[in-house]
């Protein structure tokens, strides 16, 4: 997703913009900007495809400024060309900005500032007309222009401005998109996302909706809407920075494969005592509160929405309480019956995806209250909800989502427990159980990422098959959704997920020799059900390999080939079968030869529509 950078300072304003940029890469971009403003002049390069494109266009002497903006650009409106991508100067080249989100009114916007004033467009973007904007009001206050422009614009944005006519300011406005800023030695700061600035500094101003910030190469001054001045105290950030490098994995995807052990402790961790009583501090809500409680509304999109469909049964058999899971962009938009008696729990990694917010927002105005599953600290699902759970995956940065989905199951089995136990559905004992069990995952995962040898040599069996059927009953139709996705995104492999149950109702008749498939069947209750659904499709000699649990005996009689994943309780499986899953979408990919961790058309954070 598009990625914003800004300096103001003593050292190279090129070099730490592209710094900042290049840490944003793994966010996916298909195009790069910069602009910079030096001895009076505006300085504008852009290409299409990689930073290093930029990079070298603006190697030379002539490129170093003491000020500027950059920004990568992940295509909505118009191709991923070089007049497309940002920064957008105004008509009289006075004022470059860059943009995050998308102006809605666009249109009208474009065919006023045309009309009214003959302005000729030059790229396809809705980001364009904020320069010609801010350029029809700029007398010599950027500050006032930025302000005034921000009123005629509809939607979401972070827009940052410069101008050779006001040069020794960066001038930023936020409306739901995430904008912060800092200072470090050499300057000022500004960035759509904490990554961007880690390296330089770690106590941040987080901007709010409708303020507007502006950075110096000694300040940073937040003022609101009307530009009166703000008094805000800095943020600081705890992340690793060696946390968000790769630690010697070829790809982030496999370091952080590696790293689901430690980050489900780290989300048990401090929420379970030495008595395995659940310590959930960060869940203020009272047993009233709960009680009165009559459905929950699980929203949430991509691998985020499949940890939902996990935690669902779990909620309700711990909770008691009816459970749907909804698309976010889908909830958003079908007029859903909520009231002051739903709960809302919305399941973000980033925390920043555009229909979740829009679907939280859309909770709220109808009276519910909102409980986030979310993995970034401070992000704006984060903030904009009632009760916040975080898991604790850690900076996740490959595109194919890992870490994060076994974290947010994890967080979402505590959630289940802690409710049931104020609600009083579900005894001490009982919940002691899970939580040992939980304690035990861990272990558990790392077994399976010990059998990588054997998940590369099914790897090496497979990559080359072009449809790769999924299927499961009960929490493994997730497992299967899941790892469809994963191949999907990372093999561009066509593959398909199905509840086996609903094979015979139209997808059998595609099953003919050697159709493959991965057959889940780790759920005890389902297995003789699962056995027939195998069966069924072997009648029809289907290619089949079954992920079961250790000590399975008849599964291995009728599949081609079977994995064993280590055996454990039913509602821990899907936390284990799924690394399985990762491991062989990761291993046809590499063989594939794919670009793992940045996958074509994919962005880690979606926060446009
Ligand atoms: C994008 C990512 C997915 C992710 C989804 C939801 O599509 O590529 O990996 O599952 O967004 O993101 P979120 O940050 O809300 O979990």
């Amino acid at each position: 997703m598009c990625g914003i950078v800004g300096y103001a300072g003593s050292g190279s304003a090129k070099e730490m913009i592209l710094s900042g940029l290049n840490a944003l890469k793994y966010r996916g971009y298909d195009s790069a900007g910069i602009a910079l403003v030096r001895k009076g002049k505006l300085l504008v390069r852009k290409e299409s495809g990689k930073l290093e494109a930029l990079e070298a266009k603006v190697g030379g002497a002539e490129f170093d400024a003491p000020l500027g903006i950059g920004h990568t650009r992940w295509a909505t409106h118009g191709a991923p060309t070089r007049e497309n991508a940002h920064p957008h100067v105004s008509f009289d080249g006075r004022v470059a900005i860059v943009h995050n989100g998308i102006i809605e009114n666009f249109m009208e916007l474009k065919a006023e500032l045309a009309q009214k004033h003959g302005i000729r467009f030059v790229s396809e973007t809705d980001s364009e007309v904020i320069a010609h904007l801010i350029a029809l009001y700029f007398e010599d206050d950027l500050a006032e222009a930025v302000r005034k422009a921000a009123k005629r614009m509809h939607g979401a944005y972070a827009v940052a401005a410069v101008s050779a006519d006001d040069a020794e300011r960066i001038v930023a406005i936020r409306k739901d998109a995430p904008l912060i800023a800092g200072l470090c030695g050499e300057g000022g700061l500004l960035a759509s996302d904490i990554p961007a600035l880690l390296k330089y500094t770690r106590d941040v101003y987080l901007i709010e909706n409708d303020e507007i910030v502006i950075v110096t190469k000694d300040s940073v001054q937040i003022f609101d809407e009307e530009l009166t001045r703000l008094n805000r105290t800095k943020t600081h950030i705890d992340w690793d920075a060696v946390a968000a490098e790769r630690g010697g994995y070829e790809h982030f995807m496999m370091k952080e494969i590696h790293e689901q052990p430690t980050g489900i402790k780290e989300t048990l961790r401090h929420r379970v005592d030495a008595k395995k009583e659940l310590l959930l501090d960060d869940l203020a809500f009272t047993k009233e509160e709960l009680d009165a409680v009559d459905r929950i509304y699980i929203v949430a999109c991509g691998t985020a929405s499949h940890a939902g469909l996990v935690g669902k049964p779990v909620i309700e058999k711990y909770a008691r309480i009816p459970v749907e899971v909804d698309l976010s962009s889908e909830f958003r938009y079908r007029n859903p019956i909520v009231t002051e008696h739903t709960l809302v729990l919305a399941i973000s990694q980033s925390g920043e995806t555009s229909d979740t917010i829009e679907a939280i927002r859309e909770a709220k105005r109808r009276g519910a209250k909102v409980l986030s599953v979310v993995n970034v600290k401070g992000s704006s699902i984060a903030r904009e909800s009632d009760h916040v759970f975080y898991s604790a995956a850690g900076p996740e940065i490959a595109v194919a989502s890992t870490k994060a989905y076994t974290t947010q199951i994890v967080s979402l089995y505590l959630i289940a427990l802690h409710m049931g136990r104020l609600r009083g559905t579900v005894s001490a004992a009982d919940c002691k159980k899970l939580v040992e069990a939980l304690e035990q995952t861990p272990a558990l995962v790392e077994k399976v990422i010990k059998d990588e040898k054997r998940i590369r040599k099914l790897a090496k069996e497979h990559y080359k098959k072009e449809k790769i059927f999924f299927v499961g009953r009960g929490a493994d139709v997730a497992t299967a959704q899941e790892a469809s996705l994963k191949l999907k995104e990372i093999t561009y492999i066509n593959s398909f997920a199905i509840a086996a149950g609903e094979l015979k109702h139209g997808t059998i008749a595609l099953i003919t020799r050697n159709v493959f498939f991965f057959a889940v069947a780790t759920q005890s209750y389902l297995y003789e059900k699962m056995l027939s659904n195998i069966e069924e499709m072997k009648a029809r000699k289907a290619e089949i390999v079954a992920v079961v649990k250790e000590g399975d005996k008849r599964v291995k009689e009728i599949a081609d080939e079977v994995f064993a994943i280590p055996d454990c309780g039913d509602e821990i499986a899907p936390i284990v079968a799924v690394v399985f899953f990762q491991l062989f979408a990761y291993h046809v990919a590499k063989l594939r030869g794919r670009d793992i961790d940045q996958p074509r058309n994919l962005a880690k954070s979606v926060t446009v529509e």
